[in-house]
C-alpha cells in the first residue's frame, strides 16, 4: 500500500512538474511570432512578458490566458488589440508558453 501510494505521489509530481522553461518556450515564441511584439523585459507593441506576469501575480490566469493569446484581443494594456494567433501553435504549445509568461 506504501509502496503504491508513493508511485502514484511520484506520478502525479511528474505529471504537475511544468514543462515550460526559456529554452523549450524560445523556439515556440520565434516560431508564432510573438517576438514581433514581446521580449521577456522590454515593451514592444505588446507588454513585456515580465510585465504580464507581474500584473497577473498571485492570480489564477492561465486558462483565461491561453484563450486570449490564441484568439486575441484587445482591452488590457490599452488600445492596441493582439491579433489572433490560432493556428500557430498546438494548444500544449499555447500552454507551456502562456505557463512560463506566467512564471517569469
Ligand atoms: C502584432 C503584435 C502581437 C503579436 C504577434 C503577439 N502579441 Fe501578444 N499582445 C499584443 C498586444 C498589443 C497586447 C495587449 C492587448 C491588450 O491590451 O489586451 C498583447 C498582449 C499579450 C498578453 C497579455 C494579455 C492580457 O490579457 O493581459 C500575452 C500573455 C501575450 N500578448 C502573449 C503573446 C504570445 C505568446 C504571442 C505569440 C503566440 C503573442 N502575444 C503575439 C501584441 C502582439
Amino acid at each position: 500500500m506504501k509502496t503504491l501510494l508513493a508511485i502514484l505521489l511520484t506520478g502525479a509530481f511528474l505529471i504537475a512538474t511544468p514543462v515550460a522553461n526559456a529554452k523549450d518556450v524560445a523556439p515556440l515564441l520565434q516560431k508564432a511570432g510573438c517576438i514581433a511584439c514581446h521580449s521577456t523585459d522590454k515593451k514592444i507593441l505588446g507588454p513585456s512578458f515580465k510585465e504580464v506576469s507581474a500584473k497577473y501575480k498571485g492570480k489564477s490566469m492561465e486558462t483565461a490566458m491561453i484563450k486570449k493569446v490564441r484568439d486575441g484581443g484587445s482591452g488590457a494594456w490599452g488600445p492596441m488589440p493582439m491579433p489572433s494567433n490560432e493556428g500557430k501553435l498546438t494548444d500544449d504549445e499555447f500552454k507551456s508558453v502562456v505557463e512560463w509568461i506566467l512564471s517569469l
